[in-house]
């Protein structure tokens, strides 16, 4: 007699899920676009806890509002690194969310060899400009200033360096004539939002590989 057998197809997604740790510092308006990719089944992944360093930071509050674990962590003395006792503090609460991915989400500060070496090549970030022009601090107003014709986002892994690690996605904007910082930054925004859980969403696929500074795409 054959036994047919359930189809195994749920257990298996579940137990393929990702968990992602988000980290940011602000408003948190990425960290929203990924859940609702997550709500859409665009993004396979689950967010296992959100960290900030500033305490009144509205991603704690989104967080909070989905009932996502949501962990204020001081940075001091330190006021542009995660080192020392801050370091080793968000690396205990990663590891104790079962954090698979660490995703960088308008965070203030560099990251250093603890983290680094904690989630090797499993850390993402995402930076207002077309990488390598403009890094640093408010990239779109740079853009503005120098007067290039196109401005975007990177989607890139993070290394030592200030976004410096191998790019995964990018998206192009347009300068217009009339443009400010703030509606030029509000455009790249728009861009980010879909960047990011594209670009999760190949990483966690296992659609990327890295070949020294190329992230090469695989074929679904
Ligand atoms: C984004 O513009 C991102 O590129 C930069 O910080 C900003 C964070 O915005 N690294 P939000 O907190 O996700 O709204």
């Amino acid at each position: 007699m054959r036994v047919r057998l359930p189809p195994l197809r749920g257990a298996a997604t579940i137990r393929a899920m990702k968990r992602l740790g988000v980290i940011g510092s602000g408003s948190g308006s990425n960290f929203q676009a990924i859940l609702d990719a997550i709500d859409r089944g665009e993004l396979d992944a689950e967010v296992a806890c959100v960290l900030s360093d500033v305490a009144e930071a509205r991603i704690l509050d989104r967080a909070r509002e989905r009932g996502i674990p949501a962990c204020y962590v001081d940075g001091a003395p330190y006021r542009t690194k995660l080192a020392g006792r801050a370091e080793q503090a968000v690396i205990a609460i990663l590891s104790e969310h079962r954090t698979d991915y660490v995703v960088l989400a308008g965070f203030m500060r560099m990251v250093k060899d603890g983290l680094l070496g904690a989630y090797p090549r499993r850390i993402l970030n995402i930076h207002p400009s077309l990488l390598p022009a403009f890094p640093g601090l408010a990239s779109w107003e740079q853009a503005l200033t120098y007067g290039v014709r196109y401005t975007g986002c990177t989607v890139h892994f993070v290394d030592v360096g200030m976004d410096t690690g191998p790019i995964i996605v990018q998206k192009t904007v347009p300068i217009h004539e009339e443009d400010t910082p703030s509606t030029l930054h509000a455009r790249i925004q728009e861009q980010e939002h879909i960047a990011y859980p594209e670009a999760l969403q190949l990483v966690l696929a296992g659609r990327t590989r890295v070949d020294g500074r190329r992230v090469r795409t695989l074929p679904e």
